[in-house]
């Protein structure tokens, strides 16, 4: 088989890169700044030139911002603040047009306190939606039915006055959770989902997926053992009876067959579980979710021998139908450029654009964009608001600076979080136009993915490496590429055995267009591509464990 052939078996949502957008802070259209649909339209040109598959939107739907549009009030509606469904129809139009597809955020595990489904089952204890929601007597004491915490601190358990029960929230009181033993809320939400697949959206990402269902007991959660003063408050607990039920498969693949009635869909799950739990999600015979989001990235310390081990680990328990996935960054989550400081960034973008599996980028990390400072009073996140600034999400959410005029061209208006800094310097006008940019690094790594099917859709073969080295192979029917990363401050040296070629990307201008042969040495913060000369010097296959089983 061809190359070609091969790599156009290969779905959209496999060979591609997703661009996650936070739409509140990519661009402001109408001058109230807050980013808005035509905004992203209008900044299409920069998704398609950066050369992105697909864009995934964080919630855009009416709402009352508790948690900035995770508290839905209406599933099937715009907010107003974004604009209308003539500009999403405009958007999605857009994005088809030019070969983008478009994904939606589903948040299926809570509505907004505001739903009509809320406000009706609230309304008495014997309200047809009453059990939409999940209601319990208070104990014998007055106290809440059990010991669940919420995400966002205190009980997750709020007392309605009017009818002496409660009702559970895993976030914020004003984000009930459904209750997914109904069948009429699965139905409802399956609703939801062909609403936007009729009108050609490509997939959803599904907010906390491994919440939805619940022990069907609500017992108490016991203690964990292992929490630390400054951990999370909700981490005293373990989640064993409010999170990943056995049930929640059921659930994923009812909605999998949802999405399957419809051409190349796709479904994401935000998931933060433990490797052997969250491949579950892939589904019995891979009915499951196409990919639940690997975040090992975002979660590990920045450790070349604990990556290491986290990739080897994630490809051997991959079900035989599974894709991988590998995510950088989210807007619940510190920078990448904050986490591992500017030049190792630079690294990390190597890293997640050459492993094997569907990249997300989080929009802003093309430009290396730190976390900004938000002044204790202009937190906007409720978790910041509740928890402490340490806990707040906001300065991973700051809008996209695009040049260095004013407000960095996201706004005419008065931008609802700050700008970082050196917007003036660090903004995509700068960028585009600098071979040495961060920006120019990630078009030129996600243009070599189209390009290579070793990049795109190879298997995976780990090199030995030790200190802060990581080495693998990428190897597509002949078409085989290296890449050596130093995730440290020191010099690295990695033995590459037989293998040579040619650098062809590099953290740093200077190693690139270099032959190596049997060593690679890298300086403090350097990684390389190394093109692998043909025929190879000894075949890959056999050579690591991770080979063909997801390949064509
Ligand atoms: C997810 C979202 C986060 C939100 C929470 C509750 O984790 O990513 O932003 O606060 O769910 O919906």
């Amino acid at each position: 088989m061809s190359r070609d052939a091969a790599s156009d078996r290969q779905l959209w949502w496999q060979k591609g890169a997703i661009y996650q957008i936070y739409p509140r802070s990519f661009q402001d259209s109408g001058g109230d700044g807050v980013g808005d649909l035509r905004g992203i339209e209008q900044r299409l040109d920069h998704l398609e030139w950066l050369g992105v598959d697909a864009i995934w939107l964080s919630p855009i739907f009416p709402s009352p911002m508790a948690d900035f549009g995770y508290d839905v009030a209406d599933y099937c509606g715009i907010h107003e603040a974004f604009g209308t469904m003539r500009d999403f129809d405009r958007l999605l139009d857009a994005c088809h047009g030019r070969g983008l597809k478009l994904l939606l955020d589903l948040v299926p595990n809570h509505s907004s306190s505001e739903h009509p489904w809320f406000a009706e089952s609230r309304s008495s204890r014997d309200s047809a939606k009453r059990d939409w929601y999940i209601w319990r007597d208070p104990k014998p004491d007055g106290g809440p039915p059990n010991n669940w915490l919420s995400v966002f601190g205190g009980s997750a358990w709020e007392l309605d006055d009017a009818t002496g029960q409660y009702y559970y929230h895993a976030f914020l009181k004003e984000q009930p959770d459904l209750n997914w033993r109904n069948a009429a809320v699965r139905e409802a939400i399956y609703d939801v989902m062909r609403f936007w697949f009729d009108k050609g959206v490509d997939g959803f990402r599904i907010d906390v997926l491994w919440h939805l269902i619940k022990d069907e007991h609500l017992r108490d959660n016991p203690l964990n053992p292992d929490y630390r003063e400054g951990d999370p408050p909700h981490h005293r607990l373990l989640p064993v009876y409010s999170t990943d039920q056995r049930e929640i498969h059921d659930i994923a693949a009812e909605m999998r067959a949802v999405a399957d009635a419809y051409r190349a869909r796709v479904l994401i799950g935000e998931i933060y579980l433990p490797i052997e739990r969250l491949v579950a999600y892939y589904g019995h015979e891979g009915r499951g979710v196409h990919l639940p989001f690997n975040f090992q990235l975002l979660t590990l310390p920045w450790n070349a021998r604990e990556i290491d081990r986290a990739i080897n680990e994630y490809e051997a328990a991959l079900p035989d139908e599974g894709w991988p996935n590998w995510v950088l960054g989210n807007h619940d989550k510190s920078r990448i450029a904050s986490r591992v400081g500017p030049e190792q960034a630079r690294v990390a973008a190597m890293l997640l654009l050459t492993l094997r599996g569907t990249p997300t980028i989080y929009y802003g990390d093309e430009l290396g964009m730190p976390d900004v400072p938000v002044p204790p009073d202009r937190v906007q996140d409720p978790q910041g608001l509740r928890l402490g600034a340490a806990f707040s999400r906001d300065p991973a959410r700051t809008p996209m600076p695009w040049s260095a005029e004013t407000n960095a061209g996201f706004t005419t208006g008065a931008p609802w979080l700050p700008l970082n800094g050196d917007f003036p310097r660090r903004n995509v006008d700068a960028q585009r136009g600098d071979p040495g940019s961060m920006l120019t690094l990630y078009r030129r790594l996600l243009s070599l993915r189209r390009a290579r099917p070793a990049l795109a859709i190879g298997d995976y073969f780990p090199l030995p490496a030790d200190g802060d080295a990581l080495a693998f192979v990428r190897e597509h029917a002949g078409d085989r590429m290296l890449v050596a990363l130093n995730l440290g401050g020191g010099a690295q040296s990695i033995d590459i055995e037989q293998r040579s070629g040619e650098t062809v990307i590099a953290t740093h201008a200077r190693l690139e267009g270099q032959r190596v042969a049997g060593r690679i040495d890298l300086g403090p913060n350097e990684a390389v591509l190394v093109d692998l000369d043909e025929p190879p010097a000894q075949p890959e296959k056999g050579s690591g464990p991770f080979s063909g089983r997801n390949g064509p």
